[in-house]
């Protein structure tokens, strides 16, 4: 396994460039199996979650081309065994997604339970309730769901609770259903919406993505299209943070401003200058942070995404934050090691109260997932002396080659392969 050390200390400096979405990438490669001709996606991150799902698609029967531009074609799918591997579901949740295209485009599919994961219990309850009320037949056994339906029809569906991947899954079923589907208490994230896009691109009708309700007309086929995914909004706020906390000045470049307004505000709150340029977003770190209270929410709100990140920079600021996580139980497993690099953190049920300015100094600390490990990251930038994380294969799901990426901002960091459990 690979670790990452971090020398602390260093202000960034300079511009980069913002990448492709992984949460949207990972809906259109599914959303490629609604269709009977190829699709080409460009700017996708080379990421382990964006591998994962092209080779769930591949053991689907699609042939799968390229990294950065992505060539998926379905032509394989209907010879296939239309069911997705628990060995697969279970190292990344998003699996899942294949079910309502395949349920959609091929009248059945298996697909394996995802099961707790270290952030929470995150079921598919509504996942499941979402396609049964289109038609779907759902049957539970051995760990595995197995859906069926001759043709879905279109349906009136409220969601329980507002969910991204449910409502992708359930939009996807829903464009290639008999009539029209008015769903409510949707997800509106900018990946729901940009999923939407790609679906009207393929020939879907659906109105209404990016508000609480959408309406989807069912057509009878899709076409493959090409593609380019847009910017990461949590790539560049995970950076936005590291310009914050370290007196920097940073030139984000094509980061989705109108996708980060509530990351701005707090970033602004806490004291940085968030300047909208023509090439992108400049974030100005202050002399001394200030405290922010942070309520995670559905977007538009705080994303959840954000969580670890911003609470590095409330343990830099002078005085005591309030941080209440309320889209994921158990999402406050960086807590520990934030404690362990010096962070004065409290944890009470859901919610946290930093008090600062700590002096962080390094040590080695684990990474426990994608975003907790991203704060490890970030705190060991500004920690006096090294900070080595483990376990980086969370940071991989997520970020594209991290040290390689603030190394010319100006951050010391270096990656060994291999070493470090
Ligand atoms: C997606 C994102 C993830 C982000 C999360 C919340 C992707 C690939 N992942 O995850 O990075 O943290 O949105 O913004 O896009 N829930 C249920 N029943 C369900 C489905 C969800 O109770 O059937 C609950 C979950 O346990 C959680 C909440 O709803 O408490 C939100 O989860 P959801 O929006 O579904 O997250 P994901 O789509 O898995």
């Amino acid at each position: 396994m690979d670790k990452i050390v971090i020398h602390g200390g260093q202000r960034l400096r300079g511009e980069i460039r913002i990448l492709g979405a992984k949460n949207a990438a990972l809906p259109i490669q599914c959303a490629a199996l609604l269709t009977a001709s190829p699709t080409t996606l460009r700017h996708v991150p080379r990421l382990s979650d964006v591998k994962t799902m092209s080779e769930l698609l591949a053991g689907l029967g699609c042939a799968v081309e390229g990294d950065r531009t992505l060539v998926i074609d379905p032509a394989g799918v209907a010879a296939g065994p239309l069911e997705a591997p628990y060995e697969l579901v279970k190292t990344m949740r998003a699996s899942v997604t294949v079910m309502g295209p395949l349920l959609a485009a091929y009248g059945r599919c298996r697909v394996s339970l995802p099961g707790g994961c270290a952030i929470g219990a995150r079921p598919i309850d509504q996942h499941l309730r979402g396609l049964e009320a289109l038609g779907a037949k759902i049957k539970l056994a051995h760990g595995y769901v197995d859906l069926k339906a001759k043709r879905l029809k279109g349906a009136v569906f409220t969601f329980d609770v507002v969910t991204v991947g449910g409502t992708q899954n359930v939009m996807m079923a829903a464009a290639l259903a008999k009539g029209t589907t008015r769903l409510e208490n949707v997800a509106r994230e900018p990946e729901v919406q940009e999923l939407a896009v790609v679906l009207n691109k393929m020939g879907a009708k659906i109105h209404g993505a990016g508000t609480s309700a959408m309406e989807i007309e069912g057509v009878d086929t899709l076409h493959g299209i090409d593609h380019a995914i847009l910017p990461d909004r949590i790539e560049a706020g995970t950076f936005m943070v590291a310009a914050a906390i370290s007196q920097g000045d940073v030139l984000l470049e094509h980061a989705p401003v109108d996708h980060l307004h509530a990351v701005i505000a707090k970033l602004e709150e806490a004291g940085a200058r968030c300047l909208v340029e023509p090439r992108g977003l400049r974030v100005i770190g202050p002399e001394a942070l200030k405290p922010i209270d942070i309520v995670t929410r559905p977007h538009p709100g705080f994303p959840t995404d954000m969580q670890a990140q911003i609470m590095v920079l409330a343990a830099m600021a002078d005085g005591a934050s309030v941080i209440r996580e309320t889209i994921f139980e158990n999402r406050f497993m960086h807590v520990p090691e934030l404690v362990r690099l010096g962070a004065n953190i409290v944890v009470s049920g859901n919610t946290a109260v930093v008090r600062g300015p700590a002096t962080l100094s390094g040590t080695i600390v684990m990474a426990t997932d994608l975003r907790a490990s991203a704060s490890l990251v970030l705190a060991g930038l500004v920690a006096e002396g090294t900070t080595e994380v483990r376990r980086v294969y969370h940071i991989d799901r997520g970020y594209e080659t991290i040290e390689d990426r603030l190394r010319p901002l100006g951050a010391r960091m270096t990656r060994y392969h291999g070493a470090g459990g």
